[in-house]
Parts: C-alpha cells; structure tokens; sequence
C-alpha cells in the first residue's frame, strides 16, 4: 500500500525526470468487461482513453450499462468540491450494486485519491472499494488489479512523488477525428486556490519529438484535428529546453499538415508575443485562445498568486484579439474568492464588459484541503458566492450570445464530429474558432470539414443550413 502525501506532493527539485515506455504486464483476469466513468477536464478524459487502452490491451471489452461490468472504474476529479460529491454519491450506488454481485471490483483512480484525506477515507471507510491508484501510476493499472486479485484485498497505490514520464500508451481514442495529446505534464504555477499542482505533480515537458511524432502518427491514421493538452501549456520546455517554447512546438506541429491544431489551457503569465505571431500566421493553428483571468480585481489577483494585474491581462487580451483574425477569446472566472467584496466583484464585472468574451466557465470558490486560499481569512458566504454567480453568468451569456450573432448569415467552416443531440437529422461540429455549430447534414459528412451558413445564434451555440 503507498498513501499520498501532501507535503511530499508540494516538493519541487530540480532532479531531472525520468522517460520510459509503457510496458505490458499480463492480467490475471481474463475477458472481463469493464465500465469507466470520467469527472473534470480534459486532461482527466485523455487518462481515460490511456486506462481504457491499457485494459482492452488486455483483453477487457468496454460496457456501457454498469450492472454488466465485471470492473468499475472512476477517473476522479478534486478541484472543486461538487466533483468530489459526486463521485462519493456514485460510489454509493455502487455499494448496492456489489451487494448483489460479490465478484464486482471497484476502482477509484485520478485526482482525488492524490489528496491525502481521501485516500485515508477510503481505506478506512470504503473497504468495497477494491483497488485505488493516482495520476503518476495509471500506466501501472494492470499490476494494481493484479495485486489485488491475487491477495483477495483493498490494494491502494498512490505516489505523491511525481517522477517520470510514461511514453507509448496503448490509447483507446473515442472517435478517429479529434484526438488530445499530452505536451506537458503538471503544474508549478501554485495558484493559491488550486489542487492541480498537488495532485497532477510538477511540470513535465514531453520531448517534441515524441509529441510530433505522436501527431504524425494521428495525421496518417485519419484525424482532422489535434488538441495540445496541458495545465499550462504556455510553459512547454521550459523545464526541458533553453530555446525552444510553445510557439516553436506549435510551428513545428503545424509543420505535419494535419487540419487542426488547438492547445489547452493557457496561462497569461506565460503567454509571448511568438504565440499570437504564430497563431496568426499558421493556417493549422487554430484562432481560439482560452485564457482563464479568474479575476478582475488587482488585490484579488494578487491573493490568487496569479502573477500579472487587470491591466497587464486586458493589454494581452487585446493584442490577441487585434492580430489574430476572427479570433475568439474564453476564459475562466472565480468568484466568491477569499476576500473578494461587492467592490472586487464589480471589478470583475467590468472586465468581462471590457473584454466581451466569447464564452466564460464560471465557478463558486471552492476550499480544497491544504491550499493557502483554504485557510485565508474573510472567506465568502455560499449565498453571496451564488448571487454573484448568477450575475456573472448573466453578462457572460449576454456577450456569448452578442460575439455568436456577428456570425449572422456569414460562412464558416465546420469539422463535423457527430449526430446533433438536438436531432436525428442534424449534425454537430465545431468552426475553427471553436463554435459549435448544428445544422442538417448526412451521417457520411462526419469527419469532413463542411461550409456552413449561419441563420440563428445563442449564447451557447448556432444553427445554420450546409452549403456544400
Ligand atoms: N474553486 C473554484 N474554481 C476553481 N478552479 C480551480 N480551482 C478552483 C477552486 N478551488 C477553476 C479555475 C480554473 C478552472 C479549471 O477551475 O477557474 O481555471
Ligand atoms: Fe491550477 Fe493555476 Fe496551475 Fe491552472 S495555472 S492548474 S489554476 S495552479
């Protein structure tokens, strides 16, 4: 058994990190079928399709229903508190269904089990819960299940040292249009409000060979797009190269030809002058940019640790917008922080009135155990956190559905990914900067790149009619 712990987690050396490749350890199960569900970001959903490859590697076959499951999986999520919810309120359920089932095994993996109080509730608590394993060992699944078959008991495997990186997994993509690829791993950035660098560890560049091979590779196999993932990608090589940045990663990624490039998330305080040149210039690189600013208020800001002023944010925000043409902009806002008055949250307010995004994820402070923000004083009534919520959300979607209307019977040009949910006729997909877009198409058009006319707009999404 390996518990995490948060101090060990907080530790960032300057020791070089290891590289190694996925290996292969046989399953004692045989042809068992198994049932995963995501919480949280994309980086979450992408370690999915890591655990998903390893398991069908080995024989597994996916199910969609739990009861059919021989193994249950939960790739958990611990940056706000409602996710942590809801995945003890699902564990629940599966409580019940082990009851009628004794051979059931149950597995919690991800970011949750990195934080020290739930790894020891669970192995206290929830002794139904078979096996446990975190962020740094998801490419060693097949050994923790191993162990706790062959033993018959709870088999927790969680490091808080975060080590190396495992090249080479077997994924399992969902579909064979657009794929995510890791470009850097963890986070040191310590926003006083966020778990990430707890749980995900330090930051870990991957070489750009491996990640432009990996998009060659995607490009052969048919993708039309490819998402360039990270906590903070703006600080991919920093800790592996002298002179080589996101910007010339992107060029370099560009240089395969595959349709689309995009690239999530990106902190301000990272972001150079080469980023907005090479987005402007590379036809493959897409004009979307999410920048969370999580605050208008220069003294909240600062209680953030966020590192750059309102003033240094908008500057920045506005060069995007001036040199990259028909660029949209989103971000991320916090509210009820620490501290944050009527007067702070105005601010906020007014940013986004400044600013006019394209789209905004909102979120209700939420305290995560051991961060500083946590155990600052004046902490935020929920009341107050969701009136101000509320508000926010409203100028939000004012100016989302403003930036959709502009589209107003203009052409643009759409990667189908699938069957609208708002009907069997309709199809779904996104437009280069990142709006979602339905319209009346045949199922043979998903994974074309179509031209389609925009004739209704929302805050959250447009319609329009197929032009070719
Ligand atoms: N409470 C609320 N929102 C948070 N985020 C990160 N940590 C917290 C927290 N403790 C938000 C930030 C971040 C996004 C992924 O989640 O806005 O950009
Ligand atoms: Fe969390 Fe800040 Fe790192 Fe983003 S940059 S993952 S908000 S610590």
């Amino acid at each position: 058994m390996n518990l995490p712990n948060m101090i060990e987690a907080k530790k960032r050396d300057k020791k070089e990190f290891n590289v190694y490749n996925y290996k292969n350890e046989e399953c004692v199960l045989k042809n068992k079928k198994y049932f995963i569900r995501t919480y949280g970001c994309q980086m979450n959903e992408h370690d999915t399709e890591k655990i998903k490859g390893i398991l069908e590697l080995n024989g597994f076959s996916e199910v969609f229903d739990v009861k059919l499951a021989d193994v249950v999986i939960l790739n958990t999520c611990a940056i706000r508190e409602n996710a942590h919810n809801k995945v003890f309120g699902f564990l629940g359920q599966l409580k019940h269904l082990k009851e009628s089932k004794k051979d059931l095994l149950i597995g919690v993996g991800g970011c949750m089990p990195q934080e020290e109080n739930v790894a020891n509730e669970i192995k206290d608590k929830y002794k139904y819960i078979d096996f446990v394993f975190g962020t740094h060992n998801i490419d060693n699944i097949i050994g923790i299940i191993n162990e706790c078959v062959l033993n018959n008991r709870q088999n927790i495997e969680v490091y808080s040292k975060y080590g190396d990186v495992c090249e080479g997994f077997p994924f399992k993509r969902d579909n064979g249009i657009t794929a995510y690829v890791d470009i850097i791993l963890g986070c040191n950035k310590f926003c006083t409000y966020c778990i990430v660098p707890y749980t995900r560890g330090a930051q870990r560049s991957r070489s750009k060979e491996s990640i432009i091979r990996e998009v060659q590779m995607l490009k052969e196999q048919g993708y039309k797009e490819v998402t360039l993932l990270g906590q903070n990608v703006n600080a991919y090589g920093k800790d592996i190269y002298d002179n080589y940045t996101l910007a010339n990663l992107l060029k370099d990624v560009s240089g395969t030809g595959i349709e689309r490039i995009r690239f999530v998330t990106s902190h301000p305080w990272d972001f150079i002058d080469d980023m907005i040149e090479v987005i402007a210039l590379m036809p493959n690189v897409m004009p979307y940019v999410h920048l969370p600013v999580q605050s208008g208020s220069n003294k909240i800001l600062k209680l953030m640790g966020r590192r750059y002023t309102k003033e240094n944010y908008i500057e920045l925000y506005n060069k995007i917008r001036s040199k990259i043409e028909n660029v949209s902009v989103t971000t991320d806002i916090i509210v009820g922080f620490p501290g944050e008055t009527e007067e702070d949250f105005n601010e906020t307010i007014s940013l986004v009135n400044q600013c006019k995004f394209d789209g905004a994820f909102t979120f209700a402070y939420s305290p995560r155990e051991n961060t500083p923000a946590s155990i600052m004083e004046n902490q935020v009534e929920e009341t107050v956190k969701f009136e101000r919520l509320n508000k926010l959300n409203e100028v939000v979607n004012r100016y989302s559905n403003e930036n959709n209307s502009k589209y107003l019977d203009k052409v643009v040009k759409v990667l189908v990914l699938g069957q609208s949910e708002k009907g069997n006729d309709k199809l779904m997909g996104y437009t280069e900067n990142m709006k979602l877009v339905n319209f009346i198409g045949d199922k043979s058009l998903i994974g074309e790149i179509v031209d389609v006319k925009i004739t209704d707009a929302k805050s959250f999404s447009m319609d329009g009619i197929l032009l070719n």
